[in-house]
């Protein structure tokens, strides 16, 4: 199962998607329903081979987006993470069972470490308990994934015993992570490439690398995993994960794309979808994404540089590996101000890769109006920032209304705010220590909380006085912290909609609970 070639005579690398998983445990990165669905909806239709939906046993939340998304996903296989005890796995099934196509994963851990600390089990129980669980997995679905959880710090010739079991129990994916972000490229193709030459059963099972970029090595470790014999890699977009993040998709899929001269690999992603899918999720996270990125920061493929701009003018292949077409960005052919009716903007839409429902789109509409009446030119990124704003703050309890503000240095300054909560429109005049303080503080006159300020930052979207301000908030309650994002023309506007935004993802999150222990 590890050399499927493709009609190209390149091997096929199944590319495994866990933003909604992995990714959604990045802390502040919690996603609710609707917006795991979006994010579902696009992996399926970039070609992603498997979406991890999330882990049905951690909340009742949990559950239901992996429901949902095994119900509508027709494309991809649908998968669901368990621990190893029955009860987990169990779960896992029941919200997987509706999929056209669905996996179940299970775990535990390998590593002398995490099995004296974390599951202070003897080698031989946590082998016993690989059984059970890969057994009874398999009992209940064809499709079923087994990971040695921190499997590069695991004992070689242990991880020989235990995969051979695990395949023997019917696992037909053998993922080994490097859940701590620690081994480095050529420890892992040589870690692939022995357990695949001398684990007796390795054939009847397809090989997966996931690693975390705890040294910034993961998308390298993931791509050294492939030339060691690995045909499935975990990742997400953007990066999104815990600590140091994941293995980035985008990065990943590209460099197999641009060096098929080095990696005789193929996937089936369609790489022109890679923008769309990147600006959703950092939308939905409020994960802003750096400038200098790889494939999806604004200044991937920016020139600046006279001698660079004068290569790309006399050839693009001077400075470009890749076309910015390739990845989902257009270059500009229209060009969009006050005048620009709603034709041409739904077409401007279409080229910077969103498809907008109806409603969504009205409301774009309406605020790109708004900024185009006091913005002389709206660019490319303003719009961007105005979509991602506008489908990030769909369908929320909290809704902004309006505000005027008091600033300047006489005091009192003041807020007067309107929110509509629950469907109903309240209004408060509140003071403060400046203005965004009196914001905050009428916001919790209207709906009265108590959390931790961790975050406020504000950052212009282009150039100009007359710029678009992205306002990102951060708020803690109880150790879970969220990121609320908003922009709009005025910063005060852009602060009060990012703490709303941030206050909105608090109370998704409460209704959430996580069992004990439930690190992955
Ligand atoms: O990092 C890790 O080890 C994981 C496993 C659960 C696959 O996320
Ligand atoms: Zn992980």
């Amino acid at each position: 199962m590890t050399t499927a070639a493709t009609g190209s005579g390149r091997d096929r690398v199944i590319i495994f998607d866990t933003t909604l998983r992995d990714g959604e445990q990045s802390p502040g990165a919690s996603m609710n329903l609707e917006e795991k669905l979006k994010i579902a909806s696009v992996l399926e239709g970039m070609g992603v081979d498997v979406i991890e939906a999330g882990f049905p046993i951690a909340s009742n939340g949990d559950f239901e987006a992996v429901n949902e998304i095994a119900k509508r996903v027709k494309n991809s296989t649908v998968c669901g993470l368990s621990r190893a005890g029955r009860k987990d796995i169990d779960r896992a099934w029941e919200a997987l069972k509706p999929a056209k196509s669905a996996r179940i994963h299970t775990f535990i851990s390998t590593s002398p470490l995490h099995m004296k600390f974390k599951l202070q089990m003897e080698p031989e129980a946590v082998h016993q308990a690989i059984i059970d669980s890969v057994s009874h997995a398999r009992n209940l679905c064809d499709d079923v994934e087994w990971s040695c959880e921190d499997g590069t710090r695991s004992d070689r010739d242990f991880l020989c015993r235990v995969i051979e079991s695990a395949i023997k129990a019917g696992a037909t994916t053998i993922n080994v992570p490097d859940t701590v972000g620690y081994t480095v490229p050529e420890e892992y193709t040589a870690l692939m490439r022995f357990l695949i030459e001398n684990i007796p059963n390795s054939d009847k099972a397809r090989f997966s690398a996931h690693c975390h970029n705890d040294l910034g090595l993961a998308v390298a470790n993931s791509l050294a995993a492939v030339i060691g014999g690995a045909r499935q890699v975990e990742c997400t977009i953007n990066g999104l994960g815990e600590r140091a993040g994941n293995a980035a998709l985008e990065e990943i899929v590209m460099a197999l794309r641009t060096r098929p001269d080095v990696m005789q690999f193929e996937t089936g992603i369609k790489t022109t979808d890679i923008m769309k899918a990147s600006r959703l999720v950092s939308a939905v996270t409020g994960f802003v994404v750096q400038p200098n990125k790889a494939i999806v920061g604004a200044n991937a493929f920016a020139h600046e540089s006279g001698i660079h701009q004068d290569g790309m003018l006399k050839h693009a292949g001077t400075y470009e590996i890749m076309t910015p077409e390739s990845v989902g960005l257009n270059r500009s052919t229209l060009v969009m101000g006050k005048h620009s009716g709603r034709h041409a903007f739904r077409k401007k839409l279409e080229e910077l890769g969103f498809n907008l429902a109806e409603n969504q789109l009205n409301d774009a509409f309406g605020r790109f109006k708004d900024l185009a009446d006091r913005k002389k030119e709206v660019f490319d990124e303003d719009l961007v920032a105005l979509v991602d704003d506008t489908v990030a703050h769909d369908s929320h309890r909290i809704r902004f209304v309006s505000l005027q503000v008091v600033a300047g240095s006489k005091e009192p300054q003041s807020a007067e705010l309107e929110l509509e909560i629950d469907g109903a429109v309240k209004a408060v005049k509140a003071t403060g220590n400046g203005p965004v303080d009196s914001i905050f503080n009428a916001i919790k006159a209207l709906f009265p909380h108590t959390v931790n300020l961790q975050l406020y930052q504000v950052h212009a979207v282009t150039q100009g006085t007359d710029a678009q301000a992205e306002v990102t908030v951060r708020l803690e309650e109880s150790g879970k912290t969220v990121n609320g994002q908003a922009s709009d023309a005025d910063t005060l506007v852009a602060s009060c909609r990012a703490y709303i935004h941030a206050l909105n993802k608090l109370l998704v999150k409460r209704e959430k609970t996580a069992p004990a222990a439930m690190s992955a």
